[in-house]
């Protein structure tokens, strides 16, 4: 068993419509660490260059758009098989596939407004830690 690190953000729906600290419980009750965590605002441009690897998808303006409409939370995550379990427990992209009890099944309201991001490779989730936190807030 490998102990690593994951990255995720509460997305900007579940953090305005107040289901930070529940989701915040689920994931510390699925085994996960907090390494580091803070609630920030993206501007549209910054939301476009995290999510630059999806800049030719159809969804690519919306999602910039939506990712930056207000506050979010993002995390690092520490647990063993940490990316895979991770998306388990977060369950499918659309909410409408999502298996019950995942974080998305409770708290998602569409494919855009899906409460949550979770790295999909070990490699992407340093990538994105990296992105939000300096390595000081990392511990
Ligand atoms: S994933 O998790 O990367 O396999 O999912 P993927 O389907 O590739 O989607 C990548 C991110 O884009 C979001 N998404 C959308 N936003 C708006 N409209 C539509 N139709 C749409 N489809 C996908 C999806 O929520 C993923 O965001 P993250 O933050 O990576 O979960």
């Amino acid at each position: 068993m490998v102990t690593n690190r994951t990255f995720t953000m509460i997305k900007p729906d579940a953090v305005a419509e107040g289901h930070t600290g529940a989701i915040i419980n689920m994931i510390e009750e699925a085994g996960f660490r907090i390494v580091a965590i803070k609630k920030v605002q993206l501007t549209s441009e910054r939301a476009g260059q995290f999510y630059a690897v999806h800049r030719e998808r159809p969804f690519y303006n919306d999602l910039c758009a939506y990712m930056s409409s207000g506050p979010i939370v993002p995390m690092i995550l520490e647990k063993e098989n940490a990316v895979a379990d991770f998306r388990t427990l977060i369950g499918a992209t659309n909410p409408a596939q999502a298996a019950e009890g995942t974080i998305r099944k409770l708290y998602a309201k569409s494919i855009e407004a899906n409460a949550i991001h979770g790295s999909d490779s070990d490699e992407n989730a340093k990538i994105e830690g990296d992105f939000f936190f300096a390595g000081v807030e990392q511990y």
